[in-house]
């Protein structure tokens, strides 16, 4: 089996809902359902004996040291993060907790536990840590996208906090020898994505005649990945990737952020006529202080080691995820009326670091 943390996140979930979806292997969820963790996202594994959840903290080493313990996973695969730019300027505060301490006791209790282990399954032990593009920086229009040998240059709170992330596993495979592999991946987009988030945030804004905020002159650029691809590609590098190595992820997708909010516009013109023409909502705002221009990613290595590119296109893919917050208007429902959180108080109670298990 293997040990999920931020499971019930964006990414993590439909990790999850893949992984079960192609594999028998169960899975040990652990989160801590901050405001970003959801349950609704796991609905559909209501009653399936492959997925144990388990709420709690990664920063909590005593309870991973348990959970590793008494479910000898094979692999921990690290989700866990606080992940909004925006908030982490607000407030850096949870995001050094959990990025850089949460991930520094996470890697402590997966070393004690890897040395422990019989030498035949030390040596098949992974531990994979999920990371983005931001932790290399802004490019200028003209530079080459970020490859693995890029320098860190991390711009806001959340990327100095997951660049911390980056090091430590880089040094506890050095260092110790745990046999780590990390993923550094640019903007995902799909199903279950918090709407706090450039595109599902538009969707909601569009269907409810809120204007649609683009900071700054809208001409910074990203590369946007499908979810699901991010997942296969997680799935590969845990199954062949070499140790110790890091592989960029990445759409070969790279948007003006104006240009992706007036292609929403169109596509919900069509699957939403009631509210056209959406692109009159389009209101430029403020922009996002030390906001990074430009992400691109170099996938070329992932390609070449492992055979990974990306499936879906990406008007196919931003196509496909309007459709699925237009045909998800309770999952919108429940977080706009702060159902999910009710949930999770009456099922866990409020105090976020008392881990409980329940079958999702
Ligand atoms: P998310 O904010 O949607 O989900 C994060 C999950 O982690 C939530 O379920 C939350 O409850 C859980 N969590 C937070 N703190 C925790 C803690 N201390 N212990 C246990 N669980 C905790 O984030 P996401 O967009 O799904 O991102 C997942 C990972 O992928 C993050 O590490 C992020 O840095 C990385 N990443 C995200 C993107 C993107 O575009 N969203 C791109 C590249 C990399
Ligand atoms: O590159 C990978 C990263 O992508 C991940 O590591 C982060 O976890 C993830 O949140 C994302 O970071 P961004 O800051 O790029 O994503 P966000 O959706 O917040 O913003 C995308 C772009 O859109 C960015 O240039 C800011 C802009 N934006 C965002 C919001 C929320 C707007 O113009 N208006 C908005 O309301």
């Amino acid at each position: 089996m293997i040990l999920v943390t931020g499971g019930a996140g964006f990414i993590g979930a439909n990790f999850v809902l893949d992984w079960l979806g192609n594999a028998a292997e169960p899975v040990l969820n652990l989160d801590k359902l901050t405001y970003a963790g959801n349950p609704a996202n796991l609905a559909a594994l209501k009653g399936d004996a492959r997925h144990t959840f388990v709420r709690g903290d990664i920063g909590d080493q005593a309870l991973v040291e348990r959970l590793l313990a008494e479910h000898r996973p094979r692999a921990v695969v690290n989700f866990a993060a606080e992940s909004h730019v925006d908030r982490s300027i607000h407030g850096p505060g949870d995001f050094v907790q959990t990025n850089v301490l949460g991930t520094f006791r996470l890697l402590e209790a997966v070393r004690g536990y890897w040395q422990g282990l019989p030498e035949a399954e030390r040596s098949a032990f992974r531990f994979l840590h999920v990371s983005t593009d931001e932790v290399y920086g802004s490019l200028g229009a003209d530079d080459p996208a970020f490859s693995e040998t890029t320098p860190y240059a991390p711009n806001s709170p959340y990327s100095a906090s997951k660049a911390g992330s980056d090091h430590m596993v880089r040094a506890w495979h050095h260092t110790y020898g745990l046999p780590t592999l990390t993923t550094n991946c640019s903007n995902n987009y799909g199903p279950f994505q918090f709407p706090e988030k450039l595109i599902p945030l538009m969707v909601l804004n569009a269907t409810q005649g809120k204007p649609l905020p683009v900071y700054g002159d809208g001409a910074n650029v990203r590369d946007w990945l499908y979810v699901g691809d991010h997942c296969s590609a997680i799935r590969e590098v845990l199954a062949r990737g070499r140790v110790g190595e890091v592989y960029n992820v990445g759409g070969n997708a790279e948007r003006k952020n104006i240009d992706v909010v007036r292609t929403m516009c169109a596509i919900l013109d069509e699957a939403h006529p009631a509210g056209k023409p959406h692109d009159r909502l389009i209101t430029y705002v403020k922009d996002r202080p030390g906001h990074d221009r430009r992400y691109a990613i170099d996938a070329s290595k992932i390609e070449r080691e492992l055979g990974w590119r990306p499936s879906v296109r990406f008007e196919d893919g931003l196509a496909r995820t309007v459709r699925w917050y237009l045909d998800h208007a309770d999952w919108v429902q429940g977080i706009l009326s702060g159902e999910y959180r009710k949930w999770i108080e009456t099922n866990y109670g409020s105090r976020g670091s008392s881990p409980s298990t329940a079958s999702l």
